[in-house]
């Protein structure tokens, strides 16, 4: 391992691009060690909050593998990159003391991997998000990821897991968290908006010293054979498709931000999450502007050797290409409008079979 791998979110600084994303796979000690093991820069623990609808919401959680075609596969079966992975799930069923504990003992073990255990709650009642970001605070843990925008708001009468559209909600919710604690804040806005850029720009106007962005979106598949849809309800879904989507994000913000970048060194960074699967595809986001990547269905696909394998093929591109992940944020984010480029000669005519 070189320090080519190395990239800055904010004040933090990350021994390579990767991130292991909040999910059931570091719901407990063991899953974050392995995690850790993979050589991650950070683990985000999996999210909680003070409500014990979102913790009786795990009951009620379920998953399904599909592969290209939209067929169910086993869990356990061989890795496939176009797998898509769809779910409905909720909190951590530990109790905030329990899982305060935990995510203490696990960021002071990450100190020997030079990485960072994260903690993450997922909003509900603001009150309620200060005291347990005051909590995290003085309990030690070095940087709090606060997620606004889970895919579930729309699916759950309670509020217990929203979905914030606003920006003037975020710009309140974010500065009011802000005031209450120092450390690195990450806020983590949904991708379902029209305007997750503006999302965006609120948390950064609030004082958020990252945006995890765009978050996953709710989708639902009829299964041809039940004549049902897949899990009975509308699904969180990941798959490497939302790739170009998450791309398309990185870039219009990374652009609406410009002036706060210099030399590959962001003022204000950004992590991307959605669809990255492997090295290469960190590598893509790195180009459309993120400082970071977040990966999660990958690694409850596929193990935590898809961050092992993706870190190794990060190294191998940053050592072919002569050059440092730093120097890659935001070189592809300017793109083009269509007068600008030149005149094709009916290119269409390659499609078109007769
Ligand atoms: C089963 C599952 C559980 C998740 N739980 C959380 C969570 O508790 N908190 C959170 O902020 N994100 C959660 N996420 C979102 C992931 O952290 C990640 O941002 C998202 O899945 C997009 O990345 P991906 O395409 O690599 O899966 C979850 C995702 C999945 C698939």
């Amino acid at each position: 391992m070189t320090d080519r791998a190395a990239v800055s979110v904010g004040n933090i600084k990350l021994k390579n691009p990767l991130i292991c994303a909040s999910g059931e796979h570091v719901m407990d000690r063991n899953g974050i060690r392995a995690a850790l093991n993979s050589g991650v820069a950070a683990v985000v623990a999996k999210s909680t909050n003070e409500t014990v609808a979102a913790r009786e919401q795990i009951k009620k959680a379920d998953y399904l593998l599909l592969d290209e075609n939209w067929n169910a596969i086993a869990a356990d079966g061989p890795s496939e990159r176009a797998a898509t992975f769809i779910c409905r799930s909720g909190l951590t069923p530990q109790s905030f003391e329990e899982w305060l504990a935990m995510v203490v003992e696990m960021d002071n073990e990450a100190r020997a991997y030079d990485a960072y255990v994260i903690a993450s709650i997922v909003l509900a009642d603001l009150d309620a998000a200060v005291m347990m970001s005051q909590q995290i605070e003085q309990a030690g843990i070095r940087i709090l990821e606060l997620n606004v925008g889970t895919p579930y708001g729309d699916e759950v009468e309670n509020g217990c897991v929203p979905t914030e559209r606003s920006s003037d909600r975020i710009e309140t919710i974010v500065g009011t968290v802000r005031k209450a604690i120092k450390i690195p804040l990450w806020v983590k806005i949904t991708g379902q908006s029209e305007q997750v850029d503006q999302l965006v720009l609120a948390a950064r106007r609030a004082g958020a010293d990252s945006v995890v962005a765009p978050g996953r979106f709710m989708g639902m598949i009829p299964d041809l054979e039940t004549q049902r849809p897949y899990l009975d309800t509308n699904v969180g879904v990941g798959g490497y498709w939302n790739l170009p989507l998450t791309c398309y994000w990185l870039a219009q913000i990374y652009c609406a931000l410009e002036d706060q970048y210099l030399d590959g060194q962001a003022a204000f960074p950004l992590v991307g999450t959605n669809g990255a699967r492997s090295g290469e595809d960190v590598l893509r986001f790195l180009l459309a502007g993120a400082s970071a990547v977040e990966m999660a269905s990958a690694v409850l696909s596929d193990g935590t050797q898809v961050l092992s394998e993706a870190i190794d093929r990060i190294e191998d591109y940053l050592q072919v290409n002569d050059t440092q992940a730093s120097r890659l944020i935001g070189k592809a984010a300017k793109v083009k409008k269509f007068a600008e480029m030149p005149d094709q000669k009916e290119p269409w005519k390659q499609f078109i079979r007769q």
